[in-house]
């Protein structure tokens, strides 16, 4: 990686209180807590109230990732909000929670890449960290998925969930640790396979597009699937190699969190044990782009990563986009 190395110096996660069981689902559509459980992995998912929106999971989040890295909200130069449910299409949810925490008046955006939000917004911070723009950035990933859900649908209600989590970067002052390598893809010719088709400019909100459900996602499962598994393998092998690495050298992997049998493929292709691996969609639910951003905190929280550990990160979503990374913590 060219320019200052940037370090990951804190995280934060938050998860709402509300629980869904597969049994609680097993009321409301057409499935069974066997289905979802050998199929997913999901056992359970946590859901916001309803008068809850991404700015205030990405709050809790943040103050929690501020409070570990013992640094005000304002020392912050930038702050990006990785999500694809925003509070509202605009302004940003970046911006509402600039205001929230109090930050200065630091550039505050957006970033939509599905499920490989948080590892975009990463890459984005690490560019304004290497090149000397700024020194101290907070990316957060915020997802209410709940809110875009229709939930008489069993393909989509049984897998998605609501949950935030944050990072505080920094350049390393030692030089040492911090993000080796990072590679990005993504494939607008896979955009139909996953997506929310109305609300935006394409299909505005209309009487007919309420009484059609198409303010909801629609996904193409088992589609994604296929290619979840062929291109996270891909990315992870590219950034392994971008990092002169090979998976021996891997001591924790955190992939996305969409189906525990896509956790397990890419696993196995690349060699690695399941105990080196980080799980909590049973517990959390598919969080999209704030999968990777609570696991991450969980694990360091759980003790799972210890310093000098490499760390390889890697997600698939929506878009379709891609992203992997490997940092030695
Ligand atoms: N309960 C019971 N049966 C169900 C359910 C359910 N909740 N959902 C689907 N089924 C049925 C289907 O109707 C189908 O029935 P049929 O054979 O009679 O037609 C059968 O189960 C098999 O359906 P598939 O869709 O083929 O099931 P699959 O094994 O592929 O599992 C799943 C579906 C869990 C969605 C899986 O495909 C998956 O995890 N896909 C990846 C999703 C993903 O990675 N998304 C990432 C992007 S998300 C984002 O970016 C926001």
């Amino acid at each position: 990686m060219k320019g200052r190395k940037t370090k990951i110096i804190s995280t934060g996660s938050y998860i709402p209180e509300m629980v869904i069981t597969n049994a609680d689902l097993e009321k409301m559509v057409d499935t069974s807590d066997e289905w979802i459980s050998t199929r997913t992995g999901i056992k359970r998912r946590h859901i916001a109230k309803k008068e809850e929106a991404a700015s205030d999971l990405a709050y809790h989040a943040s103050i929690k990732a501020l409070e570990k890295a013992g640094i005000s909200a304002r020392e912050l130069d930038m702050i990006i909000v990785a999500t694809i449910t925003p509070d509202m299409l605009f302004p940003a949810t970046a911006c509402i929670l600039q205001d929230k925490l109090g930050a200065r008046r630091i550039p505050a955006f957006d970033l939509e890449a599905a499920c490989s939000g948080f590892l975009y917004g990463i890459s984005v911070a690490n560019q304004f960290i290497s090149s000397g723009t700024y020194e101290t950035i907070l990316v957060v990933a915020s997802e209410t998925l709940s809110k875009i859900i229709d939930w008489k649908d069993r393909n989509t209600c049984v897998i998605f969930a609501d949950g935030a989590g944050a990072a505080v970067l920094r350049s390393s002052s030692d030089d040492t640790g911090g993000i080796i390598s990072i590679y990005l893809g993504a494939d607008g010719g896979g955009a139909e396979l996953v997506g929310v088709p109305a609300g935006g400019s394409r299909m505005p909100a209309s009487i007919e597009t309420i009484k059609g459900r198409q303010h909801y996602m629609k996904m193409k499962g088992n589609e994604l699937f296929k290619r979840a598994v062929k291109v996270m393998t891909e990315a992870v092998e590219k950034v392994l190699e971008m990092g002169n690495l090979t998976y021996k050298d891997i001591d924790f992997f955190i992939p996305h969190q969409a189906n525990i049998r896509i956790i397990q493929a890419v696993t196995k292709r690349i060699n690695l044990p399941m105990d080196k691996v980080y799980v909590n969609l049973h517990e959390c639910g598919n969080m999209s782009a704030a999968s990777i951003a609570v696991a991450l905190d969980q694990a360091l929280d759980e003790g799972k990563i210890k310093k000098k550990d490499k760390i390889l990160l890697a997600s698939f979503g929506g878009g379709l986009t891609w992203a992997s990374m490997v940092i030695e913590w």
